[in-house]
């Protein structure tokens, strides 16, 4: 199966599990399906396919790391946050519905992410808490991540400061999409995990360090958001510290490394590898 299959598939599980949150139906809805590449879902999916794991296991997964995704990006385009107005090529949650329903909204779609894991019963208690322990985990770094991203404007950090925040605000609920393919998948043996932990480590990081350098390149147009966000509100980014050169070289190398672990796992990753690729070369 392929990306876009992948993506039809979480859009048609959101779909239903987004239709019916009373008077927030809507704005969540708003927000939630309003495009996004879905590459959190597609992950779980993917590393769930390479194991032969039957993907209606995966589809909770899939699901709740895309709703936790989508809670983040409609608190990041708060005013009190990064302030920015528009997201998916529309109105920004809060533009749309104002603030009070947008923050509500993020926190709806939060606790749902945990119900639709909590009520999975195709799945074991066992399983389901494992899954929702490294999904709490994930959640909680991104908000402490975001918390250091809003804490550094206007400062001068060092790199490792900022690699941090990256690994925190973005890396962690990428790689929770990854891990979650794994707990599911009862073919993925103890190094199989490890290597697709450091895996998802790797292309984490890269994925936030990728989305400072296409914030320099791409246009409103293609990116959906705005074009300069960083460096209008002078935040420090990988292209701000080390500049665009050596930042792109920066999560070439991790992608890079990714994809020759990945080799070593105790069945064919091509699909996985494919879709690594897909991310190292996305431009928007
Ligand atoms: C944007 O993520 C914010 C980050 C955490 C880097 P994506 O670029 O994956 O967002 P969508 O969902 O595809 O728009
Ligand atoms: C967002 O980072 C990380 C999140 C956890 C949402 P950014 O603030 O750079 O994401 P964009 O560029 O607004 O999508
Ligand atoms: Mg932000
Ligand atoms: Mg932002
Ligand atoms: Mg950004």
């Amino acid at each position: 199966m392929s990306h876009i299959d992948y993506a039809q598939r979480v859009n048609q599980h959101l779909d239903r599990y987004l239709s019916d949150q009373g008077s927030l139906t809507e704005v969540m809805r708003y927000s939630a399906l309003s495009g996004g590449k879905r590459f959190r879902p597609v992950l779980t999916y993917t590393v769930a396919n390479i194991f032969g794991t039957d993907l209606k296991l995966a589809d909770s997964s899939a699901c709740a790391v895309e709703l936790i995704h989508a809670y983040s990006l409609i608190h990041d385009d708060l005013p009190a946050m990064d302030d920015d107005d528009v997201r998916h090529n529309q109105p920004a949650c809060h533009k749309r519905f104002g603030e009070a329903q947008a923050i509500l909204a993020g926190d709806g779609l939060q606790a749902l992410a945990f119900e639709v894991l909590t009520n999975d019963s195709s799945l074991s208690p066992q399983i389901r808490i494992a899954l929702l322990q490294s999904l709490t985990h994930a959640a909680f770094e991104m908000a402490e991540g975001q918390s250091i991203d809003l804490s550094v404007v206007d400062k001068s950090i060092d790199i490792d400061t900022l690699k941090n925040m990256h690994q925190k605000k973005t890396g962690a609920l990428l790689s929770c999409s990854v891990n979650l393919g794994a707990l599911i998948s009862d073919q993925c043996c103890e190094q199989d995990r490890q290597i697709l932990d450091q895996f998802s480590k790797d292309i984490g990081l890269a994925y936030q360090i990728q989305d400072d350098v296409l914030d320099v390149l791409t246009p409103e147009s293609k990116l959906g958001k705005k074009q300069n966000s960083d460096v209008d509100k002078n935040k420090p980014t990988y292209p701000a510290l080390l500049g665009l050169e050596n930042s792109k070289s920066e999560y070439e190398n991790l992608y890079e490394r990714a994809l020759s672990a990945l080799n070593s796992l105790s069945v064919g990753a091509t699909q996985l590898q494919q879709l690594t690729q897909q991310l190292q070369n996305r431009s928007f």
